[in-house]
């Protein structure tokens, strides 16, 4: 559970995503395909390179769940229930990519926000990342 204080940080940064939400994700993902080239094998249908099309849609949507979780980080498990039951039960993506993706997100915020993503910014998101990760993931058990 998140405190005033890191809701506030992962507010403050969201506002700064928001309406880039495409951009942001398309980043990303080409982050993570690129760094870890394991996780691309649960996108076989994205191709061996990723058109800007393809990353600029799938980005958006992940990053679009990211803002609908940023709204309700008190009642995650309700508001994400559908994506768990599609990443667990329908994809079965290994819960071990997960902090692959967490790893390539504050990347991503750094390299935009350089001096304004501070180490209280980063603690928050790491803490507000990890428990949507446990959310998408929990419904193997
Ligand atoms: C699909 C969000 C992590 C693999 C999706 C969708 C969303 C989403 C919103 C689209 C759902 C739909 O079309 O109804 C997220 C979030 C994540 C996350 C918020 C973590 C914070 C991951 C990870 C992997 C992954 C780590 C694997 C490396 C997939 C795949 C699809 C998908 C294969 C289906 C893509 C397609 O049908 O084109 N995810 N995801 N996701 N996700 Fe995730």
């Amino acid at each position: 559970m998140l405190s005033a204080q890191e809701r506030a940080h992962v507010a403050q940064v969201w506002d700064l995503i928001a309406g880039h939400e495409a951009a942001f994700g398309a980043e990303l993902l080409l982050r993570l395909f690129t760094v870890y080239p394991s996780t691309k094998i649960y996108f076989k249908h994205l191709g061996v390179c990723p058109d800007e099309a393809q990353l600029l849609t799938h980005g958006q949507r992940v990053l679009q769940a990211v803002g609908v979780a940023v709204q309700h980080t008190d009642h995650l498990r309700a508001a994400l229930s559908p994506l768990a039951d599609l990443h667990a039960q329908v994809l079965r993506v290994d819960p071990a990519n997960f902090p692959l993706l967490i790893q390539c997100f504050h990347v991503m915020l750094a390299s935009h926000l350089q001096g304004e993503f501070t180490v209280q910014m980063q603690a928050a998101w790491d803490k507000f990342l990890t428990e949507v990760a446990m959310v998408l993931t929990e419904k193997y058990r």
